[in-house]
C-alpha cells in the first residue's frame, strides 16, 4: 500500500498523508481525493506544485496542510542555489503563494511563518547548508505535530468515559495531521488505554471527509465505527446512543471560538440540546490570539461542483446556484473542553486559550 521512503517516516500510522523523500527532493503526498478506493502516493518537486496539491485537497486537515507547505517551502532550497538575495526572492514569493492556499486553517500560515524566519537564517550560508536548515525546521513542525496529538490524547483521557460511542465530524485523524490525529488522536489513546470506544462518524457533506476517511483510518486501527449521514446525528442524539463528541479545528480564536468543517456547530448545538460533552482537540499552531473571536475567522468558500455534484454524478441540474462555506463556527458557549498539548481550557465556563499561553 505504501510507497518506499529512504527513510522511516514520521507519521506513525500505517499510512502518511505528507513527508519528505530527501534523498530526491520530493514531497510525497496520499492523494486524499482517492480514498478509500484507491491509496495512490503522489510526488511533488516544487513550491508551488505543493500549493496547489493543498488548495486542490490532495492533502487536507489544518496540521498536515501546515506540514506540508513546510515541506514544500524546503524544496526552495534545493531549487535556488544562487545568491542570498536570489534565495531570498525565490522564497518569499513561494512562501506567499502557500500562504494563500487555503484561508481557514491558521496552521498554514503560522507554518509558513516558522519556515520564512528559518529560511532568513538560511540566506547567507551556502546552498547545501540551507537545503538542511530548511529540512530540519520542516520536520521540527512534523515531529511536533505527532507529539500534541499524542499529548491531547493523553489529556483527553479523563474526559472520555468508559464505553463511550463518540461522534466526529469531518476527518481530524493521521491524514489531517502529521500522524494518529487531534479529534482521532483522543479516540486512538482512549482505545489504547483499553477503554471500549466506538466511533460515530458524520459523512460530512459535501466532501464526505468523514465517509471516505475517518471511517477508513479506523478501520485500518481496528476500532470500531459507523458511518452516518449528517441528518442522522439528530436521531442519535435523541435515542440517547451518543456519549461523547469531539472534533478537530482549523483556527481557535482568543475567546474559545472554534471554526471546523461545516456542518460543526450544528453538532455543537445538538450536544447541548441533549446534555452531551461536545469537545475540541487541536494543536496550539491552531489557536490564533490575533482573531478577538470567531467573527474575525477567513471562512473558505469552495466550489459550486463540490455541492452539486458528486464524481461525475450531477445532483443539481445546470444553472442552480449553490453555496458552500466550507467552515463554521462553534461559539465558545457550546465548547465543553479544549484539549491541547499545552494543557485543558473550558470555553463554555469562560476559560480562554490565552490563559494557557
Ligand atoms: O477541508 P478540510 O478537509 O481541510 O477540513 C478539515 C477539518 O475541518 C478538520 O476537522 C480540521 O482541519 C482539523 S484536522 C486535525
Amino acid at each position: 500500500m505504501g510507497v518506499a521512503l529512504s527513510r522511516d517516516p514520521l507519521s506513525e500510522a500505517r499510512f502518511f498523508a505528507v513527508e519528505l523523500e530527501p534523498t530526491a527532493g520530493e514531497v510525497v503526498l496520499l492523494d486524499q481525493r482517492r480514498l478509500p478506493s484507491e491509496v495512490i502516493y503522489r510526488r511533488f518537486h516544487s513550491p508551488y506544485e505543493v500549493a496547489t496539491a493543498i488548495t486542490d485537497m490532495v492533502v487536507r486537515g489544518a496540521p498536515a496542510i501546515g506540514i506540508a507547505a513546510a515541506y514544500g517551502l524546503s524544496l526552495v532550497g534545493r531549487i535556488e542555489r544562487g545568491s542570498p538575495d536570489a534565495f531570498r526572492a525565490a522564497f518569499s514569493a513561494a512562501a506567499e503563494r502557500m500562504r494563500r492556499a487555503r484561508p481557514t486553517a491558521v496552521n498554514l500560515g503560522w507554518a509558513v511563518a516558522r519556515m520564512r524566519t528559518a529560511a532568513d537564517r538560511a540566506a547567507p550560508m551556502d546552498a547545501e547548508q540551507r537545503v538542511m536548515v530548511l529540512e530540519t525546521e520542516a520536520e521540527s513542525i512534523h515531529r511536533q505535530d505527532v507529539r500534541a496529538c499524542r499529548a491531547m490524547g493523553q489529556l483527553a483521557l479523563d474526559y472520555v468515559p468508559d464505553e463511550a460511542v463518540i461522534l466526529t465530524h469531518c476527518n481530524a485523524g493521521a491524514l489531517a495531521t502529521g500522524g494518529y490525529g487531534t479529534a482521532l488522536g483522543v479516540v486512538r489513546a482512549a482505545h489504547e488505554a483499553g477503554k471500549r470506544v466506538r466511533v460515530l462518524a458524520d459523512e460530512t457533506r459535501p466532501y464526505l471527509q468523514g465517509a471516505r476517511l475517518t471511517a477508513w483510518e479506523l478501520q485500518q486501527d481496528g476500532i470500531g465505527v459507523e458511518v452516518i449521514t449528517d441528518s442522522m446525528a439528530a436521531f442519535y442524539f435523541q435515542r440517547g446512543e451518543i456519549s461523547f463528541c469531539v472534533v478537530g479545528s482549523d483556527r481557535i480564536a482568543a475567546n474559545g471560538d472554534v471554526a471546523n468543517k461545516i456542518g460543526t456547530y450544528n453538532v455543537a448545538v445538538l450536544a447541548r440540546e441533549h446534555g452531551v460533552p461536545f469537545t475540541v482537540a487541536a494543536p496550539w499552531s491552531t489557536v490564533d490570539l490575533a482573531c478577538a473571536s470567531g467573527d474575525d475567522i477567513p471562512i473558505e468558500q469552495r466550489s459550486r461542483d463540490e455541492v452539486a455534484r458528486v464524481g461525475d454524478t450531477v445532483l443539481v441540474a445546470d444553472g442552480i446556484g449553490c453555496r458552500h462555506p466550507a467552515f463554521d463556527v462553534t461559539p465558545a458557549r457550546l465548547v465543553h473542553a479544549v484539549f491541547t498539548e499545552r494543557g485543558v481550557f473550558h470555553p463554555e465556563q469562560g476559560e480562554r486559550p490565552d490563559e494557557l499561553s
